[in-house]
């Protein structure tokens, strides 16, 4: 039987990463929309509808899709991001719902709900054996012909995780069987230290 790894069992509960909020253990955080997704909106804005920002942490990205015009919905399952992402939009005035939701049941639970999702450092946080699966998520919540919006972090290992490692050809292969890829390569901008660990793709969902 191949072995697991303990991180790997952890990171796919919302206690673990209660707990990295809790213990000021977010090195993520740009406390900031993703350079990548402003360039990319502002350039080049795919159609206006229902987005969806799975793993939206503080939901800088959540709120800045709001304010160009996108009915959004952030998820997470971490209290501490939900209730900070909640704070900052209320402080802000933007119009941008949160919900807490395991990723994996949004696909069965919302099908077909929404018109675009956007993933930035959500997918490095998943458990990489379950990344299919993640993928199914997306694909059952997406309607036919939406796209998805993806920034993929890192390229390189950084540790043994989470942010877990990806490399563009296993995003190709797991977007394969249910996306056309429009445009993929390095995005037009990074945060400090993540230039060139970047790759991101547009593509539509064109099957089940
Ligand atoms: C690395 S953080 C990134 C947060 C945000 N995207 C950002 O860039 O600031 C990953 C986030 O995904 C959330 N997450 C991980 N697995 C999840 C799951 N299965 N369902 C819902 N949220 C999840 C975590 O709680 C965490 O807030």
């Amino acid at each position: 039987m191949a072995r697991v790894s303990p991180t790997f069992v952890r990171t796919s509960a919302p206690e673990f990463w209660e707990d990295v909020y809790a213990r000021g253990g977010d090195g993520w955080e740009l406390g900031a929309p993703a350079p990548s997704l402003v360039e990319f909106v502002e350039s080049t804005p795919p159609p206006r509808g229902r987005v969806a920002v799975p793993g939206c942490g503080r939901g800088h990205d959540a709120r800045y899709l709001a304010t160009r015009g996108y009915a959004v919905t952030g998820f997470d399952w971490a209290p501490a991001a939900l209730s900070a992402a909640r704070r900052l939009a209320r402080g802000e005035g933007v119009d941008v719902a949160f919900e807490s939701r395991d990723m994996f049941t949004l696909g069965r639970d919302l099908p077909n709900a929404f018109d675009g999702v956007w993933d930035y450092t959500c997918f490095c946080a998943i458990d990489p054996a379950r990344r299919a699966e993640y993928v199914r998520s997306l694909v059952g919540t997406l309607r036919l012909g939406g796209w998805l919006l993806a920034n993929f972090f890192p390229l390189r290992a950084l540790t043994p995780g989470p942010p877990f490692v990806v490399s563009p050809a296993e995003v190709r292969r797991l977007l394969a069987p249910s996306f056309w890829i429009e445009r993929a390569g390095p995005p037009l901008r990074s945060p400090r230290g993540r230039q060139s660990r970047e790759w991101m793709v547009l593509a539509r969902r064109t099957g089940a």
